[in-house]
């Protein structure tokens, strides 16, 4: 079976992009599967979070330089894993990002709940779009990322995403520290065991949920 291939995608800097790759990418390597990270961002976050210790269970490598030939490139290595997962440099008209969402089954856009957000995000449906062009069977779904429930601005901005012409995944990741730790750690969420166990919950659901819209792609 080639790799199902997941792009992280969003034009705004900070929405958390990176962290929902390793994140998604540590669940499902932690899970058994062969997972590779394409680190497509110059400045390679993802590579830096692997390296800060030796425990980060799926591969990281930085891809930044394939620019345009990202996807054939990706597609070479389809038969190495089970899932390529690919953190984005924030950027929704580089050449890597429109490469990226070519090779991709399904993008993922983290967004935080905050109107400057969501306007800044606009660009990117519009990457999404023209990337069907080329790649009809692309799903893309938002992902709230540093959600604050029970706030009345957090219900004001969930009630706008549906405009947003992207449906939301039903899971999403609240601010916590312990993602943060991942990062320092080098780890995945599991790894961090019981003090991090919302956490891991949190992952686990979002990763399943992932796994299920990829089923049979
Ligand atoms: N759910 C979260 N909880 C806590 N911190 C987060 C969360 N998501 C992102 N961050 C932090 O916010 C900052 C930006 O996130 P990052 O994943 O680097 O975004 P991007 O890759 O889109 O630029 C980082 O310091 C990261 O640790
Ligand atoms: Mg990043």
């Amino acid at each position: 079976m080639s790799a199902k291939i997941i792009a992280v995608v969003n034009q705004k800097g900070g929405a958390g992009k990176t962290t929902l790759a390793m994140l998604l990418a540590g669940s499902l390597a932690d899970r058994g599967r062969r997972v590779l990270v394409a680190d497509a961002d110059p400045q390679n976050t993802a590579l830096h979070w692997s390296s800060m210790g030796s425990g980060f269970p799926a591969q990281v490598e930085d891809v930044s330089g394939e620019e345009s030939k990202l996807h054939k490139a990706l597609r070479k290595r389809a038969e190495e894993f089970d899932y390529i997962v690919i953190d984005s440099p924030p950027a929704a008209t580089a050449p890597v990002t429109a490469s990226a969402l070519r090779a991709a089954h399904l993008a993922l856009v983290p967004v935080i709940p905050s109107p400057l957000d969501l306007w800044a995000s606009v660009r990117i449906r519009e990457a999404i779009i023209l990337a069907r062009n080329k790649n009809p069977e692309l799903e893309a779904r938002l992902v709230v990322n540093q959600m604050q429930p029970n706030t009345v601005l957090a219900r004001e901005v969930l009630g706008m995403l549906p405009e947003f012409g992207i449906p939301m995944l039903a899971a999403s990741l609240k601010g916590r520290t312990a993602y943060r730790q991942c990062a320092a750690l080098g780890a995945s969420i599991q790894s961090l065991g019981n003090r991090a166990a919302l956490a891991v919950m949190e992952v686990d659901a979002l990763r399943r949920e992932v796994e299920g819209l990829l089923r049979g792609r």
